[in-house]
């Protein structure tokens, strides 16, 4: 593994996006297009790791991809069956955390079934991890949220008028993640599809006309290379930032 650089982003999250459209262009059906997403899956999870990304959270199958044909949604819960069946040893060998965020109790027994499995026999690793953003929904996670958020008041665990954000956000599917740094899109859409909503509030944007099944470690790399050309300021000014940042990065 290669050493993580001092800029790399901790966390990258991924809108895969462009399966459809790089089957129709070769004249074969939309279901190849995703067999070929997931093994940029596959590509991209450890290109991430190399290029010294901690966390990795990618949109696999979002609460609106329900409405697709129903063939088409098979499609993707028999290939997210087939992936984990293959990855979980995987996973263990190469030392990779994964979890989920999303409403995954709602998914088919058997993925249920497979999720947990390999969260647990992979909860103990502690340097990478992969999330896979599944039945997610940003507009759904914050009235999950809110419901947990007023029974914990109901029950006098949490207090109606406490103004913190953090005693709000432990109730999102991420609490104990940290938000990302840096968001990928590809195949040219410039849209954020419901993903991450509150998490990426300052997160750096990166859309790419790559189509998902294309997509590579040089292009991760180029993403990552643009992401480290900006300065993130949080709502404060340039000359604060350049006052208090480290001088390695100044
Ligand atoms: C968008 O392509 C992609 C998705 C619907 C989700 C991503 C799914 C995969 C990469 C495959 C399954 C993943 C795992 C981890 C098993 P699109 O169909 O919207 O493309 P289009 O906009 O060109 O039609």
């Amino acid at each position: 593994m290669a050493a993580p650089t001092a800029n790399s982003p901790a966390h990258v999250a991924i809108i895969m996006d462009g399966n459809g459209r790089w089957a129709t262009q070769r004249g074969l059906p939309r279901a190849e297009g995703h067999r070929r997403g997931v093994e940029t899956v596959r590509t991209i999870t450890f290109a991430a790791r190399d290029l010294g990304v901690r966390m990795l959270t990618l949109y696999a199958f979002s609460i609106e991809n329900w409405k697709r044909p129903q063939d088409e949604v098979g499609t993707l819960m028999s290939l997210l069956e087939f992936y984990l069946k293959k990855e979980l040893e995987t996973f263990v060998r190469d030392r990779v955390r994964f979890r989920t965020i999303g409403r995954t109790e709602e998914l088919p027994a058997g993925i249920r079934k497979l999720l947990t499995a390999t969260a647990e026999e992979t909860k103990h690793f502690t340097d990478y991890t992969l999330v896979l953003a599944l039945n997610y929904g940003a507009r759904t996670e914050v009235m999950d949220a809110a419901r947990a958020y007023a029974a914990a008041v109901a029950n006098g665990e949490a207090k109606l008028n406490d103004p913190n954000w953090s005693s709000f956000s432990r109730y999102l599917y991420t609490s104990d993640m940290p938000d990302p740094d840096l968001v990928i899109r590809t195949s040219g859409e410039r849209r954020v599809s419901n993903f991450l909503l509150l998490q990426a509030a300052y997160a750096e944007f990166v859309f790419t006309p790559v189509l998902w099944p294309d997509f590579t470690k040089a292009d991760l790399e180029a993403a990552i290379a643009d992401y480290n050309r900006r300065e993130r300021r949080f709502g404060l000014t340039s000359e604060q930032i350049r006052a208090t940042a480290p001088a390695n990065v100044r």
